[in-house]
């Protein structure tokens, strides 16, 4: 067995945890609208088209704010398809994703959709084929009280009161050449200032979101971030931050995309204090992540112009939800700096909800981890101080053999460690010293593990991976030894009195 020291004390805080870390997506992408969230004629819809059975699992998840509706999509979105009578909306194609929109769910059905989930809506506005006027139209139609021609064809399209959306994204991955109406920084740093102008105009009360890079590989990164925060500075409240990971057939290259998270993460850190410290502002950059995940992009076969065809849909392994855990780690443990989180996506397109049309739905691998960080990894995040064996990766040098975050929750009092172990053959003791909280005792030690690391639920063996609960550990004077096992995920919560 090998053998980790680990240390957490209640005064070394990074920081509260945003609620807004446990954020989610939903594209009209594939069936994420269309048989994921929406389809009247299921049988649990209800008399919106809502399927219920979906939106359980949703509950499940605690997601408090879902982004929409794009991505890519609404680069190439015109808001005004999906208003009005269902019956007068018009068929588009999307360039996107090469399918067809019926646009029979839009902005106010969305709006509908996230009041009954307990959901905020993060807007984000077309800057590919759209102009900042029309991104203030948006925000006019929403959020504008009324005695406006937008605002009163809110009201008559059956909303009285306005949306008031809080978060509005600057479009989507413009930097990227697949974006339709794809920019250089330069011209998106212009376009997206002009268009902030107007959409705080229209509605002070706003925060926007920047488009940061779509990726690391991307030869415009991170110099994209640089000047488009040197022109939107003063104008947005956070830069985005987007990064998916596959598994090439290195394992250990796989099994350590927490550290390339963190690395990304830093990197765009350092970028924004950069300009903070040119611009001489006090003014700190928070960083969106509003799109993070597992996603096997080699994978993707479009098709031509179906309506809700099944693309995107990975099937998560459990290797994918362990890798998943590890990265839930990573935007934890950058709290102070990372306050909203996007798991992209929700619904059947990479997502860890996963419907059958007319049929059943389904908890994929990676429901338990975000699950498990999204309704107890709340509070403040404490400085995990680890000391650990190392493995080596090709991609991402000489890593940790546990990736692990801990949190602290004042008002039930409890600490939850979330850790990783990525050793292939051995189990990990984790010697952990909390000697500055009193009265520790283990509530549960939950391991997600398996002899099949390529291991799936299907709607056949629905609970074929999920977490199962191990032996607690003793507590001894404010010390415990928790021994995780190899290649697994685990949440350990402990109650303590101060
Ligand atoms: O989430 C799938 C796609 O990934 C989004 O549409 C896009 O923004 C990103 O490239």
């Amino acid at each position: 067995m090998k053998k980790v020291k680990y240390f957490v004390d209640k005064n070394y805080k990074i920081s509260e945890v945003d609620p807004r870390m446990f954020a989610s997506f939903i594209e009209h992408l594939g069936r994420a609208v269309y048989t994921g969230i929406y389809e009247p004629d299921h049988p649990t819809a209800d008399d919106q088209g809502f399927r219920q059975d979906v939106m359980e699992l949703i509950k499940e998840l605690k997601v408090p704010m879902v982004r929409y509706p794009g991505g890519n999509f609404v680069s190439g979105y015109n808001w005004r398809d999906g208003i009005g009578p269902k019956e007068d909306r018009p068929r588009r194609l999307d360039y996107a994703w090469r399918t067809t929109e019926t646009n029979e769910v839009g902005i106010d059905e969305f709006v509908d959709w996230a009041k009954k989930a307990d959901i905020e809506p993060m807007i984000a506005v077309n800057l590919g084929t759209g102009t900042p006027q029309d991104a203030g139209y948006f925000v006019e139609y929403c959020n504008h009280p009324g005695d406006t021609d937008l605002s009163e064809l809110r009201k008559k399209n059956g909303h009285e009161e306005p949306h008031n959306f809080k978060l509005w994204c600057l479009g989507n991955e413009m930097d990227g050449p697949w974006q339709i109406g794809h920019l250089n920084a330069d011209d998106y740093g212009k376009k997206a200032l002009e268009a902030a102008k107007i959409m705080k105009w229209v509605d002070p009360t706003i925060e926007l979101v920047a488009c940061g890079s779509s990726n690391a590989e991307i030869p415009t990164f991170p110099e994209w971030d640089r000047t488009v925060l040197e022109y939107l500075y003063e104008q947005v409240d956070y830069i985005s931050c987007h990064r998916y990971y596959e598994n090439f057939g290195n394992i250990e290259d796989f099994l350590g995309s927490f550290a390339d998270m963190e690395k990304f993460i830093n990197t765009i850190v350092s970028t924004a204090d950069y300009v903070k410290a040119k611009k001489r502002s006090n003014k700190t950059m928070y960083l969106s992540f509003d799109e993070w995940n597992v996603w096997y992009q080699k994978k993707i076969k479009l098709t031509d112009w179906e309506v809700a065809p099944p693309i995107l849909e990975d099937i998560y392994s459990l290797l994918d939800a362990l890798v998943f855990g590890g990265l839930m780690c990573s935007l934890l443990k950058h709290a102070d700096r990372v306050k909203i989180a996007c798991l992209a996506q929700l619904v059947n397109v990479i997502a860890p909800i996963f419907t059958r049309k007319g049929g059943a739905v389904l908890k994929q691998t990676t429901f338990y981890p975000f699950q498990q960080v999204s309704t107890y990894g709340r509070g403040e995040v404490l400085n995990v101080l680890l000391d650990a064996p190392t493995f080596k990766t090709n991609l991402h040098g000489e890593i940790p053999i546990v990736q692990s975050t801990a949190t602290y929750n004042k008002e039930d009092n409890t600490i939850t460690i979330f850790a990783l172990n990525c050793d292939q053959i051995d189990d990990v003791e984790l010697s952990a010293e909390l000697r500055s909280f009193g009265g520790l005792k283990v509530i549960e030690h939950v391991v997600l593990d398996g002899p099949d690391l390529n291991a799936t639920n299907t709607f056949e063996n629905p609970e074929n991976v999920k977490p199962r609960n191990v032996d607690i550990p003793e507590v001894r004077e404010g010390s415990l030894n928790i021994v995780i096992p190899k290649l697994s995920w685990n949440m350990i919560r402990i109650s303590c009195n101060k």
